[in-house]
This record gives C-alpha cells, structure tokens and sequence, in this order.
C-alpha cells in the first residue's frame, strides 16, 4: 500500500514518456509507466513537468523583505547597500527577524524552492540574527531545508570582533563558514582570512561559502587563494565561491590558467544573476559590463555552477519574489546560455546543481531520493524557463505542502473567446 501515486508525470532530467511515481514514507520507491499498486492518495500530473525542489543557493535571509527601511539604495552599488544594512541592523529585533524570514519561506514554499542556504551576518555582537534564524531553521524544517553561512559582512579582520563572533555563532550551529575576502582592507589581508577561515572549517569538518571577489575588480585574485587554501586543507568538493564577480573582467590569458586550479579544488561556482546585473559595473560609463561571472566557461570546464537568488526585497535589491526560474532565466540571458542542453544547463543551477553545492542528501526524482516534488505546468526545462509557470503543486515528503491554479487566460476576438496554452507539446 503506498502513500501517494504520482501520475503521468514527465521527469525533468530524462528522456522517457511519462511515468507514475510511488511514494511510501516520505521515499519515492517506485517508478514505472503504469503503477498498479494500491494507494492512500493520487494527484494527477497530466503529462506536466515534474521536478526535484528548486535549490537557492545564496539568499540572505536576515536582510529580506526590509526595502526601504530606513531609507533606500539610490545609487544601487553594493558599498550603498552594505552602508544602508548598517545603519538598518540596530533598528532590528528577533521578532521582526523571523517574521520577514517566515513569510519568505511561505513566497519559498510556494514557488517550489525547497532549499535555501542563507548567509547571515554575524558582525552584530550579540547575534540576534543567528539565534533568532537558528530557531526558523527547525521551525520551518518540516517544509524545507534551510542552511545557515556565518557571514563577517564587516570583515573577518577588518572588524576586530567578527573572529570570535563567527565562532561563536559555528558553536551555535551555524552549518557552513562564510568570509568576504574583498571587503578586507588589503588584498594580503583578504588572503589571511580565506586562510583562517578555511582552517576553521578543517578544523570543525566544515562547508564553505564565501563572497569572494564581487567586484569588477580585474586584479581582485581572491579566488585563487580560496582554491589554493581548499587544495592545501583538504577541503576539496565542500567549498563554494560565491558571485567571483571579478572573473568577468579578468584577463583571458589569467583565466585559462585560474579555471584548471579552481577545478582541482573542485569548487562549487554560485553566481547571483539578477544581482550582479544590477550592482555590478557602476562605475562604467558605456560600453557597461555585464558583471556576472564566466558561468559558460566554468561549466564548460566542468565545475559544479549553481545560481542564488542573493537578495529579495533588501538593500541590495528591491524587487524579486523569490521564484528561482526568474533567476535562471536572467542567467540564460546575461551568460548567453542559449543553446538546448545550456538551457537545461540553466535549469540545473537551480535544482540539481544547487544540491550538489549545498550537499543535500536524498535529493533528485529517483527511487530511493526524498518524494520532494514539484508538478510545473511546462513540458520540460526549457518551456519552464521560457514560462516561468505556475508551481500546479509541490510536495515536501509526499505531502502537498503548496497549489496554484493552472494559468489560462481568454482572449476576446469578435464573438469569440479564445483560450490561449502558452505551453507547445513538442
Ligand atoms: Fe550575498
């Protein structure tokens, strides 16, 4: 007897019709074309897209949802939005904190991203952030998984309190240990911190995600010091370079010789879209670079390229509503990802290659993986790119746990009303 008979689903990843999908405590353990077993509950999939949950791989959820507040980001740079987080960070209270966190989760939730990695800044001595996230992590774990970064916004070194904190806030639970090389005051300083930071995570048995090099810096080398320091600790395929910006203006000659030691440390890539399109290149007049980095290039190189959402709503960025196929589709655009399999390749940094980057297990839509699916209403990856569709249902462990209506609309032409399928069946 299974929980939950999933059928006509059509897989994203594989090349079959459309399958069942049968689900028994929490589990997928079965798939075939025509499942005739017994079961508690069906849903119906029509012959839609069915996929593994949507991965963020980069959010900050300490920051969310507080546009505005105090004031906003009129020039629209990152130091203006660092700046405005200032000046907003003694205004906050736990409250306030989890509140924004949780109602992100629900616009989370809905839109099928099941999996978030959020960096969150431990530079405030007494960690309201951390613990207040701390306590949203296990309140929200029924319905996804949410990984904290302990992230020294002001600098590791640059601010003389943000060692003991970052390590206090690891004693707390925080899972992976961030760093942001290029805020330090010197480049020799920016080194010193990847390579304290990442003898901490040696040390602990640590991931690590840093913001490293969001700049269009052409010299910023940061990058290479986090894949020679990961090499050196052992920490190969457990740490993320997250934005590496700077690679985008960086001399070609330089690059062919970063991307094979960025690939023998075996780094995960997170790139931000809809921010680096926005705060990257401010200070070029025209012709204005594009700021995001060499995302065809790395995984052509065959490194792992996962994308984040960064910001939604924040100091940074006053827009987005955390839908992770809005910031696939802007990275197809910026990185000209317009081939078949880099549009595919563009869905994958959003699912499948977000969980290789945040170590997820039991994730996928194979028997044995976790019956965390969402039911799009697209035909496949590239029509869900083209789309960005309605997420028709999304399960957590082989609940339903989010609906939305399928989207039609009507078009009136003389005396006829036409209903118009934005979807092709190819
Ligand atoms: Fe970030």
């Amino acid at each position: 007897m299974l929980d939950l008979i999933i059928r006509n689903a059509r897989r994203a990843g594989q090349t079959e019709t459309t399958v069942d999908i049968g689900v028994k405590a929490g589990k997928i353990v079965e798939i075939s074309p025509k499942l005739n077993a017994e079961t508690s509950e069906e849903y119906d999939a029509k012959g839609n897209l069915v996929t593994a949950p949507f991965v963020d791989s980069h959010f900050h959820m300490d920051s969310t949802l507080t546009r505005g507040r105090p004031r906003n980001n009129e020039s629209g740079t990152l130091l203006e939005g660092i700046a405005l987080w200032g000046e907003l960070k003694p205004l906050l209270d736990a409250e306030d904190i989890k509140a924004r966190a949780h109602q992100l989760c629900q616009w989370a939730i809905a839109k099928g991203n099941l999996a978030i990695r959020s960096h969150v800044d431990i530079c405030d001595p007494s960690l309201l952030a951390v613990d207040a996230l701390l306590e949203v992590v296990e309140e929200v774990k029924p319905y996804l998984d949410l990984q904290l970064v302990a992230f020294p916004q002001d600098g590791f070194l640059r601010d003389p309190n943000a060692k003991a904190q970052l390590l206090r806030a690891l004693d707390k639970g925080v899972h992976v240990v961030g760093g942001i090389p290029h805020f330090e005051r010197s480049m020799s300083d920016g080194s010193q911190s990847i390579t304290e930071l990442c003898k901490i995570a040696a040390d602990r048995g640590l991931m690590v995600d840093m913001h490293c090099d969001e700049s269009d810096d052409p010299l910023s080398r940061h990058v290479e010091m986090l894949a020679q320091e990961t090499s050196r600790f052992g920490l190969q395929s457990r740490v993320t370079g997250s934005h590496l910006t700077s690679m985008h203006s960086m001399d070609n000659y330089y690059v062919s010789k970063l991307i094979p030691l960025m690939n023998e440390a075996e780094l995960h890539v997170v790139a931000n879209p809809l921010i680096n399109i926005t705060l990257q290149a401010r200070h070029d007049s025209y012709p204005k670079r594009r700021g995001m980095t060499r995302v065809k290039e790395l995984a052509t190189a065959g490194l792992n390229v996962a994308f984040g959402h960064d910001c939604v709503m924040d100091p940074w960025y006053s827009m987005g509503s955390h839908d992770m196929l809005e910031v696939a589709s802007m990275g197809l655009h910026v990185g000209q990802m317009t081939g078949r399999s880099e549009m595919r390749e563009m869905f994958q940094a959003v699912t499948s290659n977000g969980a290789k980057a945040l170590q997820l297990d039991g994730y996928g839509t194979d028997v044995g993986c976790n019956a965390d699916l969402v039911i799009l209403q697209a035909h496949d990856e590239i029509e869900a790119l083209r789309l960005r569709p309605a997420r028709l249902a999304v399960f957590r462990r082989g609940k339903k746990i989010a609906m939305s209506p399928e989207q039609s609309s009507t078009v009136f032409m003389g005396d006829n009303s036409i209903s118009v399928d934005f979807t092709i069946q190819n």
